[in-house]
């Protein structure tokens, strides 16, 4: 079976298309992004309504060589899936509108995806077969949009015990690129700057440090940040970019870690752009859990990962009709969404 995933729920336009075999072991066999960041550079973050036209002119196409990757003809497909929410309303309605529209006119069935458990089914789908999380773990989601720590106690269930109390720890990256001088989308270039410079050589403050709750907070970070740059302009862009990097890894990885200890848990998810961080998945690598990160290409937003997700549904039996009703749905938490059976455990391949 053939499950064909979208993903307009920001400024990328992604199209994935996952094989599942009959024992639900998926494969992706194409994840085609068309990024919008030349369009919004200009404006240091995403311009919304342009989001939607990008997607629009676009997206006809990315399913093409999305198709052309996968080796398939349209008629292969046997279920198509889209993003819902949460997003920029106009981005979504692009991509979940022309995903019904696909699976109507191919009389296949047509599956409803939270960008979020988008995120968490591709470092799912990241174990070895047979290899990967099973609950309980904890799951840690860092994006651009998000940074909350879940804890699984069930396939399908989210019990949230923390999150950022103010910026995304990605918004945070792509913020503070944004005062070193880093063309937007900042993140991954304050990463690159950021392996060239010495944490040591300028003092942050450790944020949340006396907390005994799961919360996170960036925004202090990002203002001591831009104190020290209005102070001392001479100081090296590079050695500011390791400080901040290693604060904010340092931050999400002693609260995952924290939680992982009161709650008795092994097994760590991590899902969502900020995954892509060298720093941190080398932190995590020595802190003592079961780590599970999405693979290269999978952990910033893309459609394979919606199509994985929707395997997982499929599988498990919980898309019907109803998931054509699905409107773009702009605030979406993740816990109120998702409603999977206990016994739905979906395979790796
Ligand atoms: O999950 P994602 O693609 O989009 C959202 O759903 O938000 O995450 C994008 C975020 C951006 O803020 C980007 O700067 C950040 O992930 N990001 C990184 C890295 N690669 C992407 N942050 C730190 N280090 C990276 N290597
Ligand atoms: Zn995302």
């Amino acid at each position: 079976m053939h499950v064909l995933g979208i993903d307009t729920s920001c400024d990328d336009t992604g199209v994935g298309i996952v094989a599942i075999d009959d024992d639900g072991t998926s494969r992706v066999l194409a994840n085609v992004v068309a990024s919008q960041a030349a369009v919004h550079a200009a404006y240091g973050g995403v311009l919304p309504e342009q989001a939607s036209r990008e997607h629009l002119s676009v997206i006809d196409a990315v399913v093409g060589r999305a198709l052309e990757e996968a080796v398939l003809a349209i008629a292969d497909v046997d279920a198509v899936a889209a993003t819902y929410g949460p997003g920029l309303a106009g981005a979504l309605l692009v991509g979940l509108t022309y995903a019904k529209g696909l699976a109507f006119g191919l009389g296949v069935p047509f599956a409803k995806v939270h960008h979020l458990e988008g995120h968490v089914a591709a470092s799912v789908a990241s174990g070895a077969a047979g290899a990967g999380p099973t609950p309980p773990f904890l799951c840690l989601i860092a994006s651009g949009g998000h940074t909350v720590l879940f804890d699984v106690p069930a396939w399908g269930t989210y019990r949230p015990l923390g999150r950022s109390l103010d910026d995304a720890a990605g918004e945070a990256f792509d913020k503070v690129a944004r005062l070193i001088g880093l063309p937007y989308p900042g993140g991954p270039a304050l990463a690159a700057l950021a392996a060239e410079g010495d944490p040591e050589a300028v003092a942050l403050p450790v944020p949340l440090a006396r907390q005994e709750g799961f919360d996170f907070s960036f925004s202090g970070l990002k203002t001591a940040v831009a104190v020290r740059l209005e102070r001392e302009p001479d100081l090296r862009p590079a050695d500011v970019a390791a400080a901040f990097e290693r604060r904010a890894v340092d931050h999400l990885r002693s609260v995952a870690q924290r939680a992982a200890a009161a709650l008795g848990r092994q097994d760590l998810v991590v899902a969502g752009g900020v995954a892509a961080n060298r720093r941190l998945r080398s932190e995590l690598g020595d802190a003592g859990l079961r780590v599970f990160l999405p693979p290269a290409g999978l952990a910033t937003d893309n459609g394979a990962m919606i199509a994985l997700a929707a395997a997982q549904r499929l599988f498990a039996g919980t898309v019907d009709a109803d998931d054509l009703r699905a409107d773009a749905t702009p605030y979406l938490p993740l816990a109120d969404a998702v409603a999977r059976p206990r016994d739905a455990t979906p395979r790796r391949g």
